[in-house]
């Protein structure tokens, strides 16, 4: 039987689903506003918010909540149960129909991720995962992949974009990295990125500059399904510390002694987005 905490994030993911699927229809009548350099919000990002918000909160009244749009401003601060929320993961994906975004919902207890959704509305694809229980795709048992060559590897990651500075050490890396594994892909949504890490689709993830809402679902996933997560030098302290790396257990080894030295852990994301006010709005036209 799910976990009855599970079980309410499902539901708030699926509520967040079916609006960001209906707004999908036509993107083109969206309203954009920039939060900051090439960072975009919708009137979408922020009705999933809300219907996640107020599907937790009717259930759970009494827990906090960290959400990327509207920061600790719901819930109870003081509560030992934080809910973790990116309502749209994937915002410039979606603005432009390309069809790879997500919402990710997870669960800490004292600072440790015990529940973890991510719901992908494009394939109808429901990523599960609680804290000793093994992580699932639409019910069914997922594990990283057996891959054990780095050299063999897909691999995720994500580009700079906001904080332009990070580039050149980026792109060092991105070097280092392109000639030691078989392809490298930047879908464009770290929580879904992490998703098919944990369902063996890719077998690594890296990326500096992301905040816990990117993170926390996912990175759930991934050790629930037999891989392993940190920060570029294998410190599994990294939530908040703006950086990821991911993979199964060999690929993990291999990618922490190429990029342990290109580590900017500790170095808050760019800027947190939380609360950041727009600016411009219909931005992207
Ligand atoms: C972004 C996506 C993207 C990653 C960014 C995130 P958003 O989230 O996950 O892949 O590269 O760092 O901020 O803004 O679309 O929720
Ligand atoms: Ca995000
Ligand atoms: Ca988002």
């Amino acid at each position: 039987m799910q976990h009855p905490m599970l079980n309410i994030a499902v539901k708030a993911a699926r509520r967040a689903g079916g609006i960001i699927s209906r707004a999908s229809l036509d993107v083109d009548v969206i309203k954009v506003s920039k939060k900051q350099h090439n960072d975009f919000v919708t009137e979408v990002d922020k009705a999933a918010e809300q219907a996640i918000i107020d599907t937790l909160l009717q259930a759970y009244p009494d827990h906090a909540v960290l959400a990327e749009e509207s920061g600790e401003a719901h819930g109870n601060s003081d509560s030992e149960y934080q809910w973790i929320i990116d309502p749209l993961d994937g915002t410039t994906n979606f603005i432009h129909g390309l069809p790879y975004y997500c919402t990710s919902i997870a669960l800490a207890h004292k600072g440790v991720v015990q529940q973890a959704v991510v719901y992908d509305p494009t394939r109808n694809e429901l990523f599960t995962a609680s804290r000793g229980r093994g992580a699932y795709l639409d019910g069914k048992r997922i594990r990283v992949s057996r891959r054990d060559r780095l050299a063999d590897g897909l691999i995720g990651t994500g580009f700079p974009f906001r904080d332009l500075q990070g580039v050149e050490n980026y792109l060092k890396m991105f070097g280092t990295m392109t000639e030691h594994c078989a392809g490298i892909r930047r879908p464009g949504a770290a929580a879904l990125d992490l998703a098919n890490v944990a369902a063996g689709r890719m077998d690594g993830f890296f990326e500096q500059g992301l905040n816990p809402w990117d993170m926390a679902a996912g990175s759930l996933l991934i050790t629930e399904a037999g891989g392993l997560v940190g920060n570029y030098t294998g410190d599994s302290n990294f939530l908040f510390e703006g950086e990821i790396l991911a993979g199964n257990p060999k690929i993990y080894a291999q990618m922490v002694k190429l990029l342990e030295g290109y580590s900017c852990a500790g170095r808050p994301a760019a800027k947190s987005k939380t609360g950041a006010s727009a600016t411009e709005d219909n931005a992207q036209s």
